[in-house]
């Protein structure tokens, strides 16, 4: 396990797959990794309906850790919005078509998106998650373009070779996916490798 000083920052937009974001963050901090966490306001009503819980609840509890930190959606002087706030890096999990397309196209009118919109032009690690079926041309052209600007995509699929047996498998997956796309861990934990046995 790698250890990173620099923060992470975790942007949950307002697709489906909340719990994706949630263990994220507890990840982060299970490791000791300095998180910033910053939602947008879609993303809270989801995180409502999918969770049972606010986002506030998970907030009170995640802000008791010393490595964790937040800003509002609306808070453009937060320092993650300047190339010059020093950051391990970016992923949005769970990723709307709406952030993507706002990405795709330099647009940074809330906290989230200047993040992002920061980490291409500073050249640092942005990982996506993005969520939606089906996709349409529009879609797969933003994604394309994230992806030309140096962003990893990487949609929550399941590995259906590992048999997962339920949702929590699956998360565990594909924030293991996460941790790694992000640079901190070289590989998988050996019981999500692909070995071949059955
Ligand atoms: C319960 C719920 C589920 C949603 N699921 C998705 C989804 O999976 N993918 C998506 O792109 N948008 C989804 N949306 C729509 C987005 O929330 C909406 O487009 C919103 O404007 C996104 O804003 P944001 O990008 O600022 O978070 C969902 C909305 C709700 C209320």
């Amino acid at each position: 396990m790698m250890v990173a000083t620099k923060p992470v920052v975790v942007g949950i937009s307002g697709a489906s797959g909340a719990v994706l974001a949630r263990e994220t963050v507890n990840e982060l901090l299970r490791r000791e990794i300095p998180t910033i966490a910053v939602c947008s306001n879609a993303a809270r009503l989801v995180w409502q309906e999918e969770l049972d819980q606010s986002y506030n609840e998970a907030l009170a509890e995640w802000r008791e850790h010393p490595q964790f930190k937040d800003y509002g959606i609306g808070d453009l002087r937060a320092p993650i919005a300047s190339g010059t706030f020093p950051t391990a890096g970016m992923v949005v999990v769970p990723c709307s078509m709406n952030t993507v397309a706002s990405v795709a196209h330099g647009l940074a009118g809330n906290l989230l998106l200047r993040t992002a919109d920061v980490c291409l032009k500073e050249r640092r690690r942005l990982v996506l998650v993005p969520r939606e079926t089906p996709l349409h041309s529009i879609h797969l052209e933003n994604l394309l373009a994230i992806s030309r600007a140096g962003a990893v995509i990487l949609p929550p699929e399941p590995a259906f070779y590992l048999k997962p047996q339920g949702i929590d498998d699956l998360v565990r997956f594909v924030v293991g996916r996460v941790i790694v796309a992000l640079g901190l861990d070289d590989a998988l934990p050996p019981d999500l490798q692909y070995s071949g046995e059955s």
